[in-house]
């Protein structure tokens, strides 16, 4: 049986994932508002991936017969200085999620909670693509300058991002 401590957590892990999934979509309608479709389409992409994230634990959570809570998602921000600012901000997000998957690893570790581990594993693997995959898309943009150029030709290049799937261990998503 899950503990009541690692019940929240993973609560709390569901509602962090749905706000990555809300930020996203944020500044997709920012890169939108820019006219950055294909920037704009790779946050979208972004977003949908972040709801996958959020269901995985979600379906985990049902397996193992712990309750989920969904809580208020929070509102993200609107605006940012520049297209090269949002992606700078996906960049420390995905930091921050993954010191959270880190601390999650860290308790069900002191747990012995085995099962629990194993799902967070596949996270702790995710968040190392997740961090390298915009940090590739920041490096890119600050080399180019940030300008109009720049922006135009990763613009191009992000429009051609697949739609994302998760096969889950877990049964779902
Ligand atoms: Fe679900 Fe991008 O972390």
């Amino acid at each position: 049986m899950m503990s009541s401590k690692m019940t929240d957590a993973l609560n709390q892990q569901i509602n962090e994932e749905y706000y990555s999934s809300y930020i996203y979509l944020a500044m997709a309608a920012y890169l939108e508002d820019q006219d950055l479709e294909g920037m704009a389409h790779w946050m979208r992409m972004q977003a949908q991936e972040e709801y996958l994230h959020g269901m995985k634990i979600f379906d985990y959570m049902i397996e193992r017969g712990a309750r989920v809570e969904l809580k208020a998602v929070a509102n993200p921000p609107k605006e940012w200085d520049s297209p090269l600012a949002s992606f700078e901000a996906a960049l420390e997000h995905e930091r921050f999620m993954t010191d959270n998957i880190n601390k999650l690893a860290d308790l069900a570790i002191e747990e012995r909670d085995h099962a629990t581990n194993n799902v967070l594993q596949w996270y702790v693997t995710e968040q190392v693509e997740e961090e390298a995959n915009v940090d590739g898309i920041v490096k890119k943009l600050q080399m180019m300058g940030g300008g109009g150029q720049a922006l135009f030709m990763m613009d191009r290049e992000l429009a051609s991002r697949p739609a994302p799937s998760i096969v889950s261990e877990a049964g779902g998503a």
